[in-house]
């Protein structure tokens, strides 16, 4: 039976590549040292097409290393849970995995405390890569990581340190950690929640933890069903947000009832006054019986939240379909100016068709269109130099080009955010449609 997760731009690939030396359209900025990580489902095996769950693919990080103006090589390779170094014939990279509920994280890549981590969230452990996407094997940050993780943890330019919320259906709490610049969790806060509810990502500012408990819960129904994840939206789960001091434990968070609805990612936080401003891409609802199709499209809303009276303010800044907010991560806890986002995404299973950019001070936004077909994914921000302005730098992601049949990595100068890319870095082969990436520079 046809999957539409299984097709087109999201038709997993078959082989690992490596390419050296790849051909480039415009000029890569030499200041670029470093890899652009992408990471999404690639099921290496799948017995049942019918059954498949696009979040459940073996995750596949794929990777393209620039230096000096040269886009040095294209790597792609699965991360080797124990399943999947099974299938290949290889050994596993063991290590210590939550008893029964090992994954190949397929959600997010990044570089904290010198490792690069692909992550998944719902009780899986990380998986630590090497700087060639090479499995190094699971990891708990030293012992110190209880259970599982989340795929959207934030680091704190001012400290260095990765702040994270993680689930898992065992748990009757959610657990806040702070992950050190050493790489240990130094500070952890189990907050008790009811009904399993599925957290796929939080927001942090300054002096606030935002923690959304909305009504997406573990279905036991679902489970007994079979269903690869068991999480369904829940008309007797009621809608809040949480704030919590930073320094703060569970009895010190502040629970504020709002309307029902579904957020998968902030855009950012910060604190303004005593007020607390969340940008985010909300759904009005998700995933009614666990299904994937058919939910209403996400806008861009901002919600600004006054712990004191207990009261949020919800408004739609766009009320054109998109997901996948990213800003300049120098950002993150503090006011940003802009935004990014891509457009008509949330929607389609073939993914967005195009960038939007968003000015919040003066209230407008770019669009930037790409071909049909081409899939365009999450941009990624990066500086043009350390200590560069807001906006100043590049955006980076990756799109499939449908004369070529192969994906480009695209670098957008944000400033001339409709203009000819600065460089465009053709791939020999497609990258499937995935989820999250970073930049990774050079360490050292
Ligand atoms: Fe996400």
């Amino acid at each position: 039976m046809a999957n539409p997760y299984l097709e087109g731009l999201l038709a997993p690939v078959t082989e690992e590549v490596t390419v050296h030396d790849l051909p480039v359209t415009g000029r890569i900025p030499s200041g670029l040292r470093g890899r652009y990580l992408r990471i999404g489902p690639n099921p290496l095996m799948v017995e049942d097409a019918s059954a498949y769950h696009w979040f459940l693919g073996d995750g596949m990080v794929h990777g393209i290393r620039l230096r000096d103006g040269r886009a040095e090589w294209y790597r792609n390779r699965w991360v080797r849970s124990r399943k999947v170094a099974e299938r290949l014939g290889e050994e596993w990279p063991a290590g210590p995995v939550v008893e029964n509920f090992d994954f190949a994280p397929n959600t997010h890549v990044l570089q904290h405390a010198g490792d690069t981590l692909a992550l998944v969230e719902a009780g899986a452990r990380p998986y630590r890569l090497d700087h060639e996407l090479n499995t190094l094997g699971p990891c708990d940050f030293g012992g110190t990581l209880k259970g599982g993780y989340t795929a959207h943890p934030k680091e704190d330019p001012a400290t260095g340190e990765l702040h994270a919320v993680g689930y898992y259906f065992g748990w009757e709490h959610l657990e806040y950690t702070v992950r050190s610049t050493s790489g240990r969790i130094v500070r952890s806060v189990e907050i008790p929640v009811s009904d399993g509810p599925m957290v796929h990502d939080f927001a942090l500012t300054e002096k606030y933890v935002v923690i959304y408990d909305l009504p997406i819960t573990f279905s036991m129904a679902l489970a007994e069903a079979g269903a690869g994840l068991p999480y369904a939206w829940n008309d007797a789960h009621p809608a809040r947000v949480g704030v919590m001091p930073r320094d703060g434990g569970a009895a010190d968070v502040r629970w504020i009832d709002i309307p029902p609805c579904w957020v998968f990612h902030t855009l950012n936080a910060y604190d303004d006054g005593d007020r607390v401003v969340v940008d985010l891409a909300r759904f009005p609802s998700f995933m009614h019986g666990g299904r994937l199709e058919g939910n209403p499209a996400p806008t861009l809303d901002r919600w600004t939240i006054d712990p004191v009276a207990g009261k949020v303010v919800q408004e739609t800044v766009d009320d054109r379909a998109q997901e996948f907010p990213r800003i300049d991560e120098r950002l993150t806890t503090r006011r940003h100016r802009y935004g990014y986002t891509v457009g008509d995404s949330g929607v389609d299973p073939q993914g967005g068709t195009g960038l939007m950019k968003h000015d919040y001070e003066r209230g407008t936004s770019e669009f930037r269109r790409f071909p049909d077909g081409s899939g365009v994914g999450e941009a990624v921000f990066v500086p043009s130099a350390p200590d560069s302005a807001e906006d100043d730098g590049y955006l980076m992601t990756l799109a499939f080009d449908p004369v070529r049949q192969g994906t480009d990595l695209v670098v957008i100068a944000s400033q001339d955010f409709t203009g000819e890319p600065v460089a465009t870095v053709h791939l020999p082969v497609r990258v499937p449609l995935g989820f999250h990436g970073s930049w990774a520079p050079d360490l050292g």
